[in-house]
């Protein structure tokens, strides 16, 4: 079911005890969890003054790094940004979902009656979907069901909340090939600013996935990296270059001030390295390129990429490590 226009009330609850300096920034925007911080997740609270909402209510941790297992730190660490997630979630007016992997929803067996009684706009759970997606959807819909809240399919749709707008883009391919399924991107408006957050699409390979973002010129991109951990694996170089090519696209065109690139790209610790041209060609149009860390204040730990040093470091005794039965998330 699409749905093109619909007009939420503004409600009184507010997020409290939030703040954060964001400069000249009107809207309040801030990375919840991130590879930058610790888990694999692209979660962001939004709070417009019309409307406060988080995108994508999930954590995970790579299951297999370096051939081996999160190391305890990544597991507090999750276990910290799972929390954080459900507080704050907790206190919305909205929530949205980009996709159906579990580092962007709860798993099944997970409590979440944090998201009672919420709205939450989802990814289209019926069309533009792969097989594993589409089953992932289902369980979540029914677990969203059972603590009463009210699903609305987000694809090719629009929300307006007094002067805040929320579009959500078609279903684009996730990542370099749709064989991961599709993702739906998310444009955040006020009269002054304009944020729009794209996840999973591992650095912009794919026309389809770029249009939105450049139809929509925002101020604040926050876009899932290009995934060079797999470079010369599922990554190509080609699929890099093209990535470098489309994210300077989004500088040229739409000149915004933050550039927040995570997730795929932060599982790399030489990340900067791979994508030194586009960080050379931002600053000469005045765009900060950062990490979810830097933009939100929070220190830079990629964990998952330290996984080795982690355990170096801080040795594990045998039989202690984290086991787990996640699959590729
Ligand atoms: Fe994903
Ligand atoms: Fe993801």
């Amino acid at each position: 079911m699409l749905f093109s226009v619909l007009y939420v009330e503004k409600k009184l609850k507010r997020v409290e005890n939030y703040t954060i300096n964001y400069g000249e920034l009107s809207m309040m925007i801030r990375l919840v969890a991130a590879d930058s911080i610790g888990t694999r997740s692209m979660c962001t609270f939004v709070d417009t003054g019309d409307v406060s909402l988080v995108i994508d209510p999930g954590a995970a941790l790579g299951p297999w790094r370096y051939g081996l297992r999160p190391h305890p730190k990544e597991v507090k660490r999750l276990e910290e940004h799972k929390a954080k997630i459900a507080s704050l979630t907790s206190k919305v007016d909205l929530v949205i979902v980009t996709h159906y992997h579990y580092d962007h929803i709860p798993r099944p067996y997970e409590d979440i009656s944090w998201l009672k009684g919420k709205t939450v706009v989802v990814k289209d759970p019926e069309n533009n979907i792969n097989f594993s997606q589409r089953t992932r959807a289902h369980l979540f819909v029914e677990q969203l069901r059972k603590v009463g809240c009210k699903i609305l399919v987000a694809d090719r749709g629009s929300i307006r909340i007094g002067t805040t707008s929320i579009k959500f883009s078609k279903a684009v391919q996730h990542g370099n090939s749709p064989k991961l399924g599709y993702v739906i991107e998310v444009c955040i408006s006020t009269g002054s600013e304009r944020l729009v957050h794209t996840s999973d699409v591992e650095g912009l390979v794919d026309e389809q996935q770029l249009d939105f973002i450049i139809q929509n010129k925002p101020d604040i991109v926050i876009c899932d990296g290009p995934m060079t951990y797999m470079l010369g694996n599922r990554f190509t170089e080609n699929d890099l270059e093209k990535s470098i090519n489309n994210l300077m696209r989004i500088i040229a065109s739409c000149r915004p001030t933050f550039l927040v690139l995570d997730h795929h790209l932060i599982r790399d610790l030489n990340w900067r390295d791979k994508v030194n041209k586009l960080i050379t060609y931002a600053d000469s149009f005045g765009t900060c390129v950062c990490t979810a860390a830097a933009f939100s204040g929070l220190s830079y730990e990629p964990l998952e990429a330290m996984r080795r040093e982690l355990y170096e470091s801080f040795p594990v005794s045998a039989g202690r490590n984290f086991k787990t039965d996640e699959d590729y998330v």
